[in-house]
């Protein structure tokens, strides 16, 4: 695990923007795991930023975000379908038949996330997996359990992550209480991934993520076990971290 400190969130944007674009150029028809949150939309606006400046181009490149609301429609505007179309997919030149969000309109739970499997499986797999982390050490809507999960799967949210999305909604009765999320096992099989950290309140989940036992207690622990796996988090995030 290579741990990078960004001064602050906007550094850690353009990092984090700097390395997908780099993929991007790299191999054209990469295939992207996008993430949803707050964490990423500063990386989003910079990719943009270079998109309008000829920098990057999506032409080719396959996207599979990791998570979607169970019962939301496409169009909702809580969904992360409509979550990527708003902060990035609608702003660059990517061809909107090559993203994928997991069908959270699907009611079927096993259907649709063996359905979601497969595709990424025909994708050939995952070469960069972009990751935001939850204050509870989740990844996707991988929460905090016993045993750590392998593909995709429908998910009861904690109550933790209830109340931190619901800043995202008028009340947290309004935040779905389900969502269907790539497992565990899909994301380390992603051939590299990058985490992005800011602030605070997420300096424990850091920690224990990057130093603490591998546990699926703290899913992003087995993150240490990953081959290329980079780390870029903020000042505030890395303040228990040692200091290298
Ligand atoms: P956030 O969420 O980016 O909104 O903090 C991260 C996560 O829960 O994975």
């Amino acid at each position: 695990m290579k741990i990078r400190h960004a001064k602050d969130y906007a550094d850690m944007s353009r990092k984090a923007a700097n390395i997908i674009s780099a993929q991007i150029i790299l191999k054209p028809c990469s295939v992207l795991g996008l993430a949803t949150g707050t964490t990423p939309i500063g990386a989003y606006e910079q990719l943009i930023d270079w998109y309008r400046k000829d920098d990057v181009d999506f032409s080719e490149v396959i996207t599979y975000n990791l998570d979607e609301y169970r019962g939301l429609s496409h169009d909702d505007p809580q969904s992360y379908h409509y979550f990527m179309r708003e902060k990035l997919f609608d702003h660059v030149n990517i061809n909107m038949e090559n993203t994928h969000v997991p069908d959270g309109s699907n009611p079927d739970a096993d259907a649709a996330c063996a359905e979601y499997d497969a595709m990424v499986n025909a994708a050939g797999g995952i070469d960069l997996q972009l990751l935001g982390i939850g204050n509870n050490g989740h990844i996707g809507f991988n929460e905090p359990d016993d045993a750590f999960s392998k593909g995709t799967h429908c998910v009861d949210l904690t109550e933790s992550t209830i109340k931190a999305n619901s800043r995202l909604f008028d009340s947290p009765d309004d935040v779905p209480r389900q969502a269907y999320t790539m497992g565990v096992q899909n994301i380390m099989h992603a051939r590299s991934i990058l985490v992005i950290a800011n602030g605070e309140a997420k300096a424990q989940a850091v920690y224990d993520m990057c130093y603490g036992p591998v546990t699926p207690r703290v899913p992003a622990s087995i993150l240490q076990l990953h081959t290329n796996c980079t780390v870029i988090a903020d000042e505030a995030a890395l303040s228990l971290c040692p200091r290298r």
